[in-house]
């Protein structure tokens, strides 16, 4: 047998459009160099020695969808996380991906990109319902992408040259992704005319924050992650500890913030002249936060 080497998966952050691309509106999201780590050593039966603090019931049951077609190799499976759990930064999507990587590893069976997205995509829903598959698209393609849903669902690479992003956790989720994602759809069931003219102009918000994403204009794209914030905000998937983050960021200088991923609590991120500096300022307040870099052509 191949020696079993460890699957290391990235998290992912949402820069802009999380929720509308549920409806179909096109979102932007990137990797994160943060990742999720499986090891395997040989056993008696598939199993996990080593979970992160929690979801296991959850985790055993999305592996159990992907063993029927994936199969069951006898490897005792130990999952490190460096990611903060349930902060909207793509743990579960990583884990769900990193998870497919290793079943067929230990197999010896190839899969392709597309197959890893659909198997990791029956994990996901376990975890979340019936997600967009940003989330573990970002994850899997490992580069910052445009993500369509569809179907079918689509991504193409973004051009970032050069990006500093501050993560910065604002605290514990008043609910997951599931129960946020659901909320919104039982509020857009009732008027779905006034909340996809909503989704709509999210949408023109992102393509918007493309562009200048695209052309380097940092400052014109703090204020479209402002706009987007505020959007969510009004939505009613924001908290106090959210707005009140992305307040202390910008009155600490960034050029705009707003929450990333599902909502209700977890992490934001802001665009800033100097990042670092802006680090240390949330570390001085007892906020935890990182920079987040890409660079490059992707
Ligand atoms: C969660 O990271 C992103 C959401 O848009 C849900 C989804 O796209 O599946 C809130």
């Amino acid at each position: 047998m191949e020696p079993l080497r460890p699957v290391r998966v990235p998290g992912k952050v949402i820069l802009l459009g999380e929720h509308a691309v549920v409806y179909g509106q096109p979102a932007l999201a990137a990797p994160l160099d943060r990742h999720v780590t499986v090891r395997m050593e040989p056993a008696e039966a598939l199993t996990f020695a080593t979970l992160p603090a929690t979801g296991a019931a959850a985790l055993q049951e999305a592996m159990e969808r992907v063993c029927d077609e994936l199969g069951r190799p006898r490897v005792a499976l130990h999952l490190e996380s460096e990611l903060p759990l349930s902060a909207g930064l793509g743990s579960s999507a990583a884990i769900a991906v990193a998870i497919v990587r290793a079943l067929a590893q230990a197999q010896a069976i190839p899969l392709t990109l597309e197959e890893e997205l659909r198997l990791a995509e029956r994990m996901e829903e376990t975890f979340h319902g019936r997600p967009s598959g940003i989330d573990h698209t970002t994850c899997a393609v490992g580069r910052p992408i445009r993500f369509l849903k569809g179907p079918p669902a689509s991504f193409t690479p973004l051009d970032v040259s050069k990006l500093e992003l501050v993560v910065a956790v604002a605290g514990p989720r008043d609910g997951n992704t599931r129960q946020k994602v659901m909320s919104l759809r039982a509020a857009w069931e009732q008027d779905r005319a006034a909340y996809d003219a909503r989704f709509a102009a999210i949408g023109r918000l992102v393509d918007e924050g493309a562009a200048l994403l695209a052309s380097g204009d940092l400052p014109g794209l703090g204020r479209v992650f402002d706009a987007n914030h505020a959007a969510l905000q009004a939505l009613g998937l924001s908290t106090a500890a959210l707005d009140g983050l992305c307040e202390r960021m910008r009155a600490a200088g960034a050029y705009g913030a707003k929450f990333t991923g599902a909502g209700g609590g977890g992490a934001c991120i802001a665009l800033h002249p100097e990042p670092e500096a802006l680090v240390a300022a949330l570390a001085a307040q007892g906020t935890r936060a990182f920079v987040a870099r890409w660079k490059g052509k992707t």
